[in-house]
């Protein structure tokens, strides 16, 4: 299964990319074929219509087709002001808006529809971001994404993780892992089903 992870943070330090990183290692123990991008690497300005009027800009093709291009995914979301960050949304709304005078890409929703995501989150504070998934998962929705039914927050992240950046708390490993053995197991169910509709 060809899996996607990524954080809703370019922060040094950020805690989410610690999760991702976390889950990534967890997706690869479990066979999975895991790609961990970092949305810092791409060019993705703020959306603009005007912008957009002019040619896709910078790498937002490249990140159309990298989201495309893998069935499941998992979101490592901030907590920001009891919602989860721009930048999320920013990727989201240009993966999703259509390509002028593309027919390949005039289905906005090409990126986006049908993939599994499982979403999680990580803060300092005593509810681990649990508000921004709330906001998230409706705009997953919107984007006829599945969603996993387990969702995990890791509160009080600065001391969730070890010097080699495992994750400390068993109780927090486990929840991990359910989220994405959920994942997997529903992308995969999903793909078969759509093989059987193929044949
Ligand atoms: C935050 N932070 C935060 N944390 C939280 O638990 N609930 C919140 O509502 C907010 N609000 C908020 C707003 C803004 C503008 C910022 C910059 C930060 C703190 C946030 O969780 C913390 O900075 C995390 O470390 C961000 O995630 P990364 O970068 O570590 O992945």
């Amino acid at each position: 299964m060809k899996l996607l992870v990524f954080a809703g943070s370019t922060r040094t330090g950020s805690w989410n990319r610690k999760l991702a990183t976390v889950t990534a290692g967890m997706a690869r123990a479990a066979g999975a074929d895991v790609t961990h991008l970092e949305l810092g690497d791409f060019d993705v300005p703020m959306y603009n219509a005007d912008l957009e009027a002019q040619g896709t800009p910078g790498d937002v093709m490249r990140l159309k087709e990298i989201t495309a291009a893998h069935p499941a995914w998992i979101i490592c979301t901030p907590e920001y002001n009891a919602s989860y960050p721009a930048l999320l949304k920013n990727t989201l709304d240009w993966i999703s808006s259509p390509v002028k005078g593309d027919p390949a890409w005039s289905d906005g929703f090409r990126s986006t529809r049908g993939k599994v995501v499982g979403v999680l989150s990580a803060s300092p504070g005593a509810l681990g971001g649990l508000r921004s998934q709330s906001h998230l998962v409706p705009l997953l929705f919107n984007l006829q994404c599945w969603v996993a039914p387990k969702t995990f927050a890791l509160a009080r992240a600065p001391d969730g993780f070890d010097a080699g950046g495992g994750l400390v708390n068993e109780a927090a490993r486990n929840s991990v892992q359910a989220v994405l053995d959920q994942v997997l197991w529903a992308a995969g169910r999903l793909q078969d089903q759509h093989r059987v509709k193929e044949v």
